[in-house]
């Protein structure tokens, strides 16, 4: 099945290798990204792709008025939504403990990790509810399940990015939507950069996490996974 799927996040990391193997399995796409340049002259730039195939637009997911905005321009240009891949995210190391200053970096996870998603997959629902087999992928993370290391802010942030998502599954489920939680461990991008805990080559790879993605966009509804816990060393 042809997808018109709405992507976040596309401009790099994980988002744009999903983006890329969607693009390439013949799905339409929509990425909203916060600068319209980062994807120029890539294979994602509707000047290569085709504007048929693939509409960019600004969203900034810490501005409400975007996610609206995105979704419709995408309806005008496709004429309809049926998938949305939450890819937008953002990594800070506060602590439990964390210093006055350090409320800023708080309340930067929960718009951009929680709102974020929470808004867009307000505004884009009953486009993807009148479709029947909507599907709704989260990039969440292993930090959404358990907690490990000093990282209070963005594990909060991840288990009410978690709770979000079993309330759209449980919301969507009659009308044919079936949402997924990706839940990496570390993953080969910007955002792990400065991990130096293992080899980068020994982390899950941007396209394997597409891989994962391309798939549960063919299954049908009776057979959706709402779990994937992707780890890439051994979790007790
Ligand atoms: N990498 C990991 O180890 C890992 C593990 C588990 C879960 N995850 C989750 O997977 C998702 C993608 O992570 P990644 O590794 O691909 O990270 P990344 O390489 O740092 O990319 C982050 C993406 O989010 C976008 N973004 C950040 N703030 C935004 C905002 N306010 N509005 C719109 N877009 C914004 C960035 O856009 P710009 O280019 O404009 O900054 C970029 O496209 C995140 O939710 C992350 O928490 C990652």
């Amino acid at each position: 099945m042809t997808r018109t799927i709405l992507i976040s996040g596309a401009s790099r990391g994980i988002g744009r290798a999903i983006a890329e193997r969607l693009l390439a399995d013949g799905h339409r796409l929509s990425l909203g990204i916060r600068d319209l340049e980062a994807l120029k002259g890539s294979s994602l730039d509707p000047q290569r792709a085709g504007s048929e195939r693939v509409l960019l637009h600004p969203y900034d997911a810490s501005d409400a008025g975007s996610a609206e905005a995105w979704v419709t321009a995408s309806m005008a240009h496709f004429g309809a939504i049926d998938s949305l891949v939450h890819c937008a995210g953002v990594f800070s190391r506060v602590p439990l403990l964390f210093e006055p200053g350090q409320a800023t970096d708080i309340q930067q996870l929960w718009d951009v990790n929680v709102m974020g998603p929470w808004t867009l997959t307000r505004a884009a629902w009953p486009h993807i509810a009148a479709h029947g087999s909507g599907r709704i992928v989260v990039l969440v993370s292993m930090s959404g399940k358990r907690s490990k290391g000093r990282l209070a802010g963005y594990t909060a942030s991840k288990f009410a990015l978690m709770g979000l998502c079993q309330t759209m599954r449980n919301e969507g489920w009659e009308q044919g939507i079936r949402v997924t939680a990706i839940c990496p461990s570390w993953v080969n991008t910007d955002m792990a950069a400065a991990v130096n805990a293992m080899p980068k080559e020994a982390m899950s790879q941007p396209s394997d996490i597409a891989s994962l993605t391309a798939q549960l966009l063919e299954l049908p509804n009776s057979c959706v996974p709402f779990e994937l816990a992707v780890s890439c060393n051994l979790e007790h």
